[in-house]
Formats: structure tokens, sequence, C-alpha cells
């Protein structure tokens, strides 16, 4: 999973960061930016492609080896934050290791239960004739790809979904608080490890695997499916005519799904460290050892990749898209991901109609809060039985 980038590797330059909002910046598609010293913003997809598949690319000094060199500088011990920063950040990781092949274990077996996912009962059970409004994040995502975790790695459901909880609380603290005062963190990274210690003994299956080899397959990569399955219901429920046509012409959803793959990604930014030698992206140059966020939803608005990027057509050619990001360190779960989506828009389409709920004094949605996903958190949605 990626991180967000530190400003650089001393103290008083890590604290003043400045904090992308992968919400609300704008969606810019150019040539590579600087937004500060040594760190350079890249938004076409050739760029993309380019830092992610050079071989002296890293994610070396991204945050927790910074973090961790600022601590150790202070002689400050949060062993239990730097342990689970450490395995989110990866600088530890080679190609295709050990951790790697077992994230693609995990996503094995999540994809060999996805079928007995009932989704359409989950949403019948939700909605009403006269249609009933629901946070589908809270109502309908969350229930629901907990009990898909529970029963494809044969866990209780709700230690799981604390295991989730705790490592996304971790991540927003990590940045709330800032590396110069990262005690606020170690409780709720304790609580998140003894959870795991609880699980290692209780787990069904792959229980050959390290523990701590689940947390990116099994925790939390749930977070992005959740909230592009919740932007793609918020979509359906913004535009009812293309809600119709695709209830009335399943032959239309494949392409609908490639939309929401590249319109709704949920996880904006990644984050690498350009190698000792630079890269030469043809009309422009990055320097050695530059820190580089790629901005996923940009690149997958290239104009030279999409006509008119910015409109869901359901006709376009197949393109791969940055969604899943690429390279040696890219998601390991993007098939499982789309059919996890097809799953659910075809349960939809069979049960319920998803609409806008009547405007009350409370907002509708909230956005998500880590620094590198988009998408809401909260959606109110009115579903109606079918
Ligand atoms: C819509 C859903 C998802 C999105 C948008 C997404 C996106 C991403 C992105 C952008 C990365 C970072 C790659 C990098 O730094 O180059 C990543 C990493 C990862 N994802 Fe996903 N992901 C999704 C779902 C899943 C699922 C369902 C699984 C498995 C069950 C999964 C497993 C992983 C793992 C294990 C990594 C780390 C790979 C490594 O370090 O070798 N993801 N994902």
């Amino acid at each position: 999973m990626p991180l967000p980038v530190p400003s650089t590797q001393d103290a008083p330059r890590l604290a003043a960061a400045r904090v992308l909002d992968p919400n609300t910046d704008p969606l810019l598609v150019g040539l590579p930016r600087q937004r500060g010293y040594g760190q350079w913003i890249v938004s076409r997809m050739c760029d993309v492609r380019a830092v992610l598949t050079d071989p002296t690319t890293t994610v070396d000094m991204l945050t927790p080896k910074a973090i961790a060199r600022f601590l150790s500088q202070q002689e400050i011990t949060l062993d239990q934050t730097l342990e689970i920063m450490r395995i989110i950040g990866r600088a530890h990781r080679v190609p295709n290791d050990a951790e790697r092949r077992d994230a693609i274990a995990v996503t094995r077996l999540l994809q060999g239960t996805l079928q007995d996912l009932d989704m359409a009962s989950m949403l019948g059970a939700l909605a009403l004739a006269e249609g009933r409004t629901v946070d589908v994040m809270a109502d309908l995502l969350r229930p629901m790809l907990a009990a898909w975790r529970a029963t494809a790695l044969a866990i209780d459901r709700d230690l799981g979904q604390r295991i989730e909880d705790g490592l996304l609380a971790m991540m927003l603290a990590v940045e709330r608080h800032g590396p110069s005062d990262l005690a606020p963190v170690e409780p709720l990274a304790r609580a998140v490890m003894q959870d795991l210690t609880l699980l290692e003994k209780t787990r069904g299956a792959a229980r050959e695997m390290p523990i701590t080899h689940w947390i990116s397959p099994a925790f939390l990569a749930l977070l992005p499916i959740a909230y592009t399955s919740v932007s793609m219901l918020a979509h359906l429920a913004d535009t009812p005519e293309l809600q119709d046509a695709l209830r009335a012409r399943p032959e239309l959803r494949p392409g609908y799904i490639r939309e929401v793959e590249r319109l709704m990604n949920s996880f904006r930014y990644g984050t690498r460290q350009i190698g000792a030698t630079g890269l030469n992206l043809g009309d422009a140059w990055l320097p050695p050892r530059s820190l580089v966020v790629l901005d996923f939803s940009a690149a997958n608005r290239d104009p030279a990749l999409w006509q008119e990027p910015d409109i869901c057509l359901l006709d376009r050619p197949r393109q791969p898209t940055a969604t899943f990001s690429l390279g040696p360190l890219a998601c390991v779960g993007g098939q499982a991901s789309r059919q996890f989506l097809s799953l659910l828009l075809d349960a939809v389409m069979e049960r319920v109609r998803v609409s806008l709920p009547r405007p009350g004094p409370e907002p509708d949605r909230l956005p998500t809060q880590w620094s590198i996903t988009r998408g809401y958190r909260m959606c109110r949605l009115c579903l109606s039985s079918l």
C-alpha cells in the first residue's frame, strides 16, 4: 500500500509536508510538476508507467524509513508503530518476495469464496418497497466485506473488522500527529498487534504464513473496494437514466465496470523515489533521489489515451488503467476487485433501485480521510426493492 511522501529526511521539513487532499486536489494531466524541494508529481499515464516500471525506482526513502530514522535520532522507541509502518511502507521488499506470494495466496482465498457472497439477499434485506435511506458504507459494504473476509479466511468477523479499523485509525493518526509526535500512535499500533496475535491463534486459513503478511491483502485492501463500491452506488443514484439502461441491457455492464475502475479509483496517490541516476521521461527529467507522487486518478483521465476523459462512456476500447498501479509492487487484487464490483452491480440491478435520499439537515456524504484515498466514508442513499 502506498503512503504519503514526506517532504524530506529531516524532522522540521517532515513536519512541514503539505498534506495531499485526494478528494479536492484538481485532476490535472500534464508535464511533471515540482511540488517542493526534491519532490515531483507526475500525472500523464506515460510518466506514471515510466516511474513505476523503472528498475532503479524504489520506495526506500518514503515515510516509514524517514520516520524510523528521525525517531532513532531522538532515541524514541515506538516498536509496534514502526513494525506496522514498515510492512505498509514496503521499503524492505524485493520483487516477487514471500510477502507478495503470500498476498497472492490470500487474494486467491478471497476470490475463491466471492461467488458464495449473497449480495442480492444483503441488498434485499436493506431495501423497502417504498424506499429506505441507509448509509451504504456502514449498512451494506462494511458488513458485506467483513462477511467475505470471515468466510474466505475462516476468521472471526468482528475481530477482522476491528483490525481493519485499527489499521486505518493508525494511518490517520500518523498523518494527524506528524512524524515528530508519533507517541499517540503507539497505543493504536499495540492494539492492532494484540488483535493480530489473537487472530494468529484462531485463524482457520493460510496458517503457515506470518500473520503480518495478511495486513495488506486481508485488511487494508478491502478499504479501496469499499470506497469504489460506494462511489459506484452514488454514481448510479446520481444518474438514474444510466441505471435504467444498465438494468435493461446487461451487455452494457462490463463497459460500465471499466469506467468505474477508471473514474472512481479510490487510491488516488502512490509514491516512489527515483534512483541514483535520475529518470529521463523524454520531455522532462526527474533528478536523482527525488520523491515522486503518482496521481493515478489524473493518469486515468489522460486525454492521450481517452477522448472526453471526464465522461463515463460505456463503449470505450479496453485500455489498462493506473488504478491498481503498475510494476513489481502493483496491486495483486485488480481481478478480485473487478469481479466484486461486477457481482455487486448485478445484484443491485436485480434487487434494488438506488436513488438520492430526501435532503435533510445533515450532509448525505462524507469524504474519505486518509490522504491517499478518495471517495466517501459515509454515503446515504435510498434503496427501493424491485
Ligand atoms: C478497488 C480496489 C483496489 C484498489 C483501487 C487497489 C489499489 C492498490 C494500489 C494503488 C496499490 C499500491 C501499489 C503500488 O504502490 O504500486 C495496491 C497495493 C496492494 N493491493 Fe490493492 N487495491 C484494491 C483492492 C485490492 C484487493 C481486493 C487486494 C487483495 C485481496 C489487494 C491487495 C493489494 C496488495 C497485497 C498490495 C501490496 C502489493 C505489494 O506490495 O506487493 N488490493 N493496491
